[in-house]
């Protein structure tokens, strides 16, 4: 394998599928793939050329009508919701329509401001959104719901599904289980092709037998959605680096930016070529890195594009290095650096080539995305 830097994160792709069957046993119901922010981090063209053989996986979910016009000109046939984003402008509907994308549908104002965007003859798909309790986005009250069913211009609007989105499926059973009625009760017996509001915690934790598609995110790429030392599901994602340089330092010497590390003896230190610039930010000094079967302690501050960790004679130039895959968990990083495993899947920036991995073997390889 020819890569133009040593620094590179590995995708397995039959982890993904483990996760994602894992999730369609238990939840026995279709799935829809969330794969916005370039699916975690994952890259979200391979990661949906992938699942699109999947015929339980019956929609993809993104942040951005961009990511969902690349999708559909990657030949992706499957519905795509585009959760977060609102478009608002005219040229932002027209391309919806053309790409058959479907708009989640927030307010009764956003109703009315696209009833006046919508070309004649043209029809918008959208799913409903319901704001059941997290206060981020959607319409609030059951009078609203009925208002804009009264009052949408079926010839403009194909309504196609109606969701909320939980707050704290992972943590925190009571506020779960009021959203869950409030959901329930804005439906009442109301019909949509589809009804949807589980995430990954919520199809991990808890039991819901009404709606008919789950929207699998976390999971799917292998972490603990509550952020659990676990081993239910399998890390899709893994990122190493190779000693690039290796140097003994003397007592009283430092290193790095600002000097704030200082050796005590006779120390080596080792240069990997990983930095902020890659994701790795500089939150990670202190924290470990596996090499040889050992953890060795990243040194320094965490430069834009290398860092330096304190070794010793075991460890060589060109050795691989573990900076998280097997042995050190995102679950287990995410509890170092005070955040979740998302932010840091996320935070691993185009510049590190994506190696895609299933059966054994390199399936394909993305550099500089
Ligand atoms: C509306 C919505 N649904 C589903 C998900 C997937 O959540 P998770 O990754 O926790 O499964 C997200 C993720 O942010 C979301 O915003």
């Amino acid at each position: 394998m020819f890569l133009k830097r040593d620094t590179y994160a590995l995708i397995d792709l039959d982890h993904l599928k483990y996760n994602v069957e894992k999730v369609h046993q238990q939840f026995k119901r279709p799935l829809m793939a969330v794969i916005k922010a370039d699916a975690y981090g994952h890259g979200y063209k391979e990661v949906a050329s992938f699942l699109k053989d999947f015929d339980y996986i019956e929609m993809f979910a993104v942040a951005t009508l961009k990511e969902a016009i690349e999708l559909r000109e990657l030949g992706i046939k499957e519905g795509i919701l585009i959760l977060g984003a609102i478009p608002t402008s005219k040229e932002d509907i027209d391309l919806a329509i053309k790409y058959d994308i479907s708009l989640s549908m927030v307010s009764l104002d956003y109703m009315h401001l696209l009833t006046h965007l919508i070309e004649p003859h043209h029809k918008l798909k959208i799913h409903i959104k319901l704001d059941t309790g997290m206060h981020r986005i959607g319409l609030t009250t059951k009078e609203q719901l009925h208002e804009l069913l009264a009052t949408i211009n079926p010839d403009q609007f194909e309504i196609e599904g109606i969701f909320t989105h939980f707050a704290t499926a992972d943590c925190d059973d009571v506020a779960y289980q009021k959203q869950v009625d409030t959901f329930y009760d804005m439906v009442g017996d109301l019909k949509f092709k589809y009804i949807h509001c589980c995430n990954s915690a919520a199809m991990a934790y808890h039991e819901d037998t009404r709606s008919n598609l789950g929207r699998i995110g976390i999971t799917m790429y292998g972490c603990d959605p509550a952020g659990k030392e676990s081993d239910e599901f399998k890390q899709v994602m893994s990122l190493y680096t190779k000693v690039a340089m290796i140097k003994k330092i003397y007592p009283g010497e430092k290193v790095g930016y600002g000097l704030t590390y200082e050796a005590r003896q006779e120390e080596y230190i080792a240069t990997l070529p990983i930095g902020y610039a890659d994701g790795f930010t500089r939150r990670n000094q202190g924290r470990y890195v596996w090499i040889n079967g050992q953890r060795y302690q990243i040194v320094g501050r965490v430069c834009m594009d290398q860092m330096m960790v304190r070794v010793d004679d075991r460890v060589h130039v060109g050795d691989e290095v573990e900076i998280f895959g097997p042995h050190i968990s995102l679950e287990s990083m995410a509890k170092d650096l005070n955040t979740i495993s998302y932010e840091i899947m996320c935070l691993v920036s185009n510049r590190v080539p994506r190696i895609y991995m299933q059966n054994g073997s390199i399936k394909k390889i993305v550099e500089f995305k």
